[in-house]
C-alpha cells in the first residue's frame, strides 16, 4: 500500500494532524491507522480539560507561561512553551468550530476550572470527560472526509529505514529516513509493507510499563520503542509523571481517574487520621504542581502505613460537584461511595509520559520525513515535569505545526520503491501466551518498585539488571515465534523500561518527576538526557 501522509495514532494528535491534511490537501491521501478502536486512545479518557488564556482580562499569556515553567522546573525550552501558550486558543477555537462543546456557566461565558500548577482558572472542560468530547469531535468530522482513510485494529510494528534496504544505520548516521512502515494486519494474521512519503507518529504514552496506570491498555511506548530500535533520538524519559489521585480500587487496572479539578473546585487531601496534610509539604497545599503533590502522599501512605489517602469532597456542594463531575460521582456509587458522606480512596498512579521522541519546534524528529506529536514526543514544553492540561494543548499545536511543515515537502518525495517485504524469522506461532503476559507482570512489578515516584541508585541498578534478563528472553521469543501484538507490546515495554531507567541512571540530581534519594540537590548544569 501506498499513502502520501502516513499518520499512526487516533487520538487528538494523529486526528488533528490528519484533518487539517486533508483540508488543505484534497488529492493527497491520508491514511490513519490505529492499533485498536479508533476512539480507545488516552485522549478519550481525559478528565479536566485543555490549559488555555481564554480571556485576557483576567489571564495573560506570562502568567500561562509562568506557571509552564514553574512545573517544568528549569527544564522547559522557554521558546517552545511562549509558543504553545500564544498559539494553543488559535487551537482551542478551531476544535470548537469543528463542533467540540465546552461548559459555559450562567451568563454563558466558558466555565474555567483550575488544576495543580495553575495560577488562574484557565482550563475549558466538558464535564469530567473532556477527552471523550473532543475525540468525539475529531472522529466526526474525520467520518465527513473522503480522503482519510482510517484502518482501524492494524498494529504498527516498526518504521522502515534505510537498515531494511541493508545499510549499515547507526545513532551517527546523519540521514537515516523513514520510508514507511510494517504492519500486523489483526485481520490476516500477516505482516504488509505501507509505504508513505511522510509518517507521523501519534501514538501516545507509555503508563502500561507500570502496574498501577490511569492509561488504557494501548498505552504501550509502541512509538517511542520504534524509533528507539531505528537509532532515532530519545530523550527525558526518566520525567514519568504520576498522577496523585487515582482511584484505590484493588485488582482493577486501569486505574480510575479522580480529575485534578476536584481539587480545584475545593477538594482536600487527608491521610488516614483525616489530617489535611498538603499544608505541611507546600504552601500551595493541595494545588501545588503534581511531583510535589503525589510525593507527598507517597510519603504518608508510606509514613501511616497505609495503601492510599483520602480525597475529601463532603463539604462541596452537592448539585456543583454533580454538575462538573457526573462521571466521578456515577462511579463512585458504583462502588458504593457516595461523595457527599464518605472521603474517596486514591493513591498515585502512572499518568503522563513528559520525555520522548525528540522533536523541533515543526514536531521534526531525528530521522527526516518522520515527524512526531501528542504524549509520544519531548518537544521542550514539559520539561521535568507537565503543568495539568497542558498536554491536549501541547498536542494540538504540535499536529498543527507538523502539518505546516510536512505539507509542501510531500510534493518533493517519492516512495522508497526497493523495500522489500518483512521477513518472518519465527515459525511456530506464539506457543505460551502465559510467558508473555507473565513478563509483562514482572515488567510492571520491576518498574513500579525500583523506579517510581521515589527512586535509589541502588533500586535503579537492581532494576536494569532485571531488565536485561527480561529482555533476552523476549528477544528469543521473538526469534522464535510469530510476530503477534502482544509480543511486540512487551517488546516495547521493556525497550521503554530501559529508557526510563538509563535515563534515570544518567540524571544524578533530583529534579521534577524524578526524585532520587542518593542525589538529592538539584544540579547546576542544565541538561537533557537524550538516548
Ligand atoms: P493517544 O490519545 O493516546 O492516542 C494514541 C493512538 O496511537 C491510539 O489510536 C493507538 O491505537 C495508536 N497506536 C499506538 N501504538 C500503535 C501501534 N503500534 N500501531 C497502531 N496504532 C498505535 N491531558 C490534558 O491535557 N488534560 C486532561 O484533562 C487529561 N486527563 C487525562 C486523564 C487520563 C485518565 C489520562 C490517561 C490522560 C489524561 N491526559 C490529560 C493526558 C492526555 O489525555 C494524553 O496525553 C493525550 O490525550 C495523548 O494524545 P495522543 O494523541 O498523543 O495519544
Ligand atoms: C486531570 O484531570 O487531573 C488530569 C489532567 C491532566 O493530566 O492534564
Amino acid at each position: 500500500m501506498e499513502t502520501d501522509f502516513l499518520v499512526i495514532g487516533s487520538g487528538i494528535a494523529g486526528l488533528t494532524y490528519a484533518l487539517k491534511m486533508s483540508e488543505a490537501h484534497p488529492d493527497k491521501t491520508i491514511t490513519v491507522i490505529t492499533k485498536t478502536d479508533a476512539d480507545e486512545t488516552n485522549t478519550k479518557y481525559a478528565q479536566g480539560g485543555i490549559a488555555g488564556v481564554w480571556d485576557e482580562n483576567k489571564d495573560s499569556y506570562d502568567k500561562h507561561i509562568e506557571d509552564t515553567l514553574v512545573a517544568g522546573d528549569g527544564l522547559c525550552n522557554e521558546d517552545i512553551v511562549a509558543l504553545v501558550v500564544k498559539e494553543g486558543p488559535e487551537r482551542i477555537r478551531e476544535i470548537i468550530d469543528l463542533g467540540a462543546n465546552f461548559d459555559r456557566n450562567e451568563k454563558g461565558e466558558y466555565s474555567l476550572g483550575k488544576e495543580g500548577g495553575h495560577s488562574e482558572n484557565r482550563i475549558l472542560h466538558h464535564k469530567d470527560v473532556t477527552g471523550k468530547e473532543m475525540e468525539r469531535a475529531l472522529l466526526a468530522q474525520l467520518a465527513t472526509s473522503s480522503n482519510i482513510h482510517l484502518i482501524n485494529h492494524c498494529f504498527v510494528v516498526d518504521i522502515i529505514t534505510q537498515h531494511h534496504l541493508g545499510y549499515l544505520v547507526t545513532k551517527s548516521t546523519l540521514d537515516i529516513t523513514c520510508y514507511g512502515v510494517y504492519v500486523l494486519n489483526k485481520q490476516t494474521n500477516q505482516i504488509e509493507t505501507i509505504l508513505s512519503k511522510i509518517t507521523v507518529l501519534a501514538t501516545g504514552g507509555c503508563g502500561q510499563a507500570y502496574r498501577t496506570t490511569t492509561n488504557p491498555r494501548i498505552a504501550t511506548g509502541d512509538g517511542i520503542a520504534m524509533v528507539y530500535r531505528a537509532k532515532g533520538k530519545i530523550e527525558n524519559m526518566e520525567f514519568i509523571q504520576f498522577h496523585p489521585t487515582a482511584l484505590f480500587e484493588p485488582g482493577v487496572s486501569p486505574s480510575f481517574l479522580i480529575t485534578e479539578a476536584v481539587r480545584g473546585d475545593g477538594g482536600i487531601l487527608r491521610n488516614k487520621a483525616g489530617e489535611a496534610f498538603m499544608e505541611r509539604y507546600d504552601e500551595r497545599k493541595d494545588l501545588a504542581p503534581r511531583d510535589i503533590v503525589a510525593r507527598a502522599i507517597d510519603n504518608e501512605m508510606k509514613r501511616t502505613g497505609t495503601e492510599h489517602v483520602y480525597l475529601d469532597a463532603r463539604h462541596m456542594n452537592k448539585d456543583k460537584f454533580i454538575h462538573h463531575f457526573p462521571n466521578i460521582y456515577e462511579k463512585c456509587l458504583s462502588i458504593g461511595i457516595d461523595v457527599m458522606q464518605q472521603m474517596i480512596p486514591v493513591a498515585p498512579a502512572a499518568h503522563y509520559s513528559c520525555g520522548g521522541i525528540k522533536t523541533d519546534e515543526w514536531g521534526r524528529t531525528s530521522i527526516q520525513n518522520l515527524y512526531a506529536c501528542g504524549e509520544c514526543a519531548s518537544t521542550g514544553l514539559h520539561g521535568a515535569n507537565r503543568l495539568a492540561s497542558n498536554s491536549l494543548l501541547e498536542a494540538m499545536v504540535f499536529a498543527h505545526r507538523a502539518y505546516l511543515n510536512s505539507a509542501d515537502k510531500v510534493e518533493k518525495l517519492n516512495f522508497e520503491k526497493r523495500i522489500p517485504d518483512w521477513k518472518a524469522t519465527g515459525t511456530s506461532d506464539p506457543r505460551e501466551m502465559i510467558l508473555i503476559t507473565q513478563s509483562q507482570k514482572e515488567l510492571t512489578q520491576i518498574m513500579s518498585d525500583y523506579v517510581g515516584i521515589v527512586r535509589t541508585d541502588v533500586r535503579l541498578e537492581r532494576a536494569m539488571k532485571r531488565l536485561d534478563l527480561l529482555f533476552t528472553e523476549t528477544e528469543d521469543l521473538y526469534r522464535s515465534t510469530k510476530v503477534s501484538p502482544q509480543l511486540s507490546e512487551l517488546r516495547n515495554l521493556i525497550t521503554v523500561g530501559y529508557l526510563i531507567v538509563k535515563g534515570a541512571q544518567f540524571r544524578k540530581e533530583s529534579r521534577g518527576l524524578h526524585y532520587n534519594t542518593d542525589h538529592q540537590q538539584k544540579s547546576d548544569l542544565l541538561q537533557n538526557i537524550i538516548l
